[in-house]
């Protein structure tokens, strides 16, 4: 298993509080070396607390921002669902970043594989790369294992030559980012919260890979953020460098 950093925080609000600054530091880096800070966003309740929090900001340049989704629920963009609207109420309303640095799933083909791959085009349009490239990509887990909308068991955890994929949970479509795109990141951090990630993440991070958020294998490194709840199963000895 591909070595990690490993954050404990007190409560949520520390954690949040941590990745502002990173994201502060990240973006500098990111733009100082190639003029843009691309990253991939997770939906959920923890990223979205970041992303509420980065709303509060004032000293960060928006203009060199880029924005990306991990996944997307496959429903309209305005639908109560949609990780597009969440981030919109949570942070896209509140600062000015190009309309045309946002890049959302799109979700109104009715049609999931060809809204997938009208993305996955769009992204080499834009990245004129063989893959994409991200300077941070965030997400959470579920208690499941998922993150992102890579369900346990399903196929899209096997596809490895396109950079996204109909994800499918509990038989309602998502889209999603691949495994091979996810993992073209300079910096991946997981962000979980609450005593009920604690088991997950224990079996995460401390067994045999089996379950998908454990193949999460950045090209650059793996940051875990867990507060103190999400982190209270973890064998702690076992983890720490020796
Ligand atoms: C989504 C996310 C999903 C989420 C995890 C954790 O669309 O909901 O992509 O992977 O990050 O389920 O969500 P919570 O932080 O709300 O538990």
């Amino acid at each position: 298993m591909q070595a990690f950093q490993l954050e404990i925080h007190s409560d949520p609000v520390a954690l949040v509080a941590r990745g502002v600054d990173l994201w502060r530091e990240w973006l500098r880096v990111s733009v100082a070396d190639h003029g843009y800070f691309n990253v991939v966003l997770a939906g959920g309740s923890t990223p979205k607390q970041l992303y509420e929090a980065l709303a509060k900001t004032s000293d960060l340049s928006w203009d060199r921002v880029r924005l990306f989704w991990g996944d997307e629920r496959y429903v309209p963009s305005d639908h109560p669902d949609s990780n597009y609207r969440m981030v919109k109420e949570a942070l896209l309303n509140h600062v000015n970043i190009p309309a045309d640095h946002i890049f959302p799933f799109p979700t109104s083909s009715s049609d999931p594989k060809l809204d997938a791959q009208n993305y996955s085009a769009q992204l080499k349009e834009l990245f004129q790369e063989e893959w994409p490239t991200f300077d941070l990509v965030l997400l959470g887990v579920g208690t499941d294992g998922h993150t992102a909308s890579l369900f346990p068991e399903t196929a899209a955890l096997t596809v490895q030559d396109q950079w996204t994929a109909v994800g499918n949970k509990d038989g309602d479509p998502r889209l999603t980012l691949t495994f091979p795109a996810l993992n073209r990141a300079h910096q991946v951090v997981f962000l979980v919260t609450g005593a009920s990630k604690a088991s997950i993440v224990e079996e995460l991070l401390t067994s045999d890979p089996h379950l998908p958020a454990q193949g999460i294998q950045p090209m650059g490194r793996l940051l875990w953020f867990l507060d103190a709840a999400a982190a209270q199963s973890l064998p702690l000895k076992g983890l720490l460098a020796n």
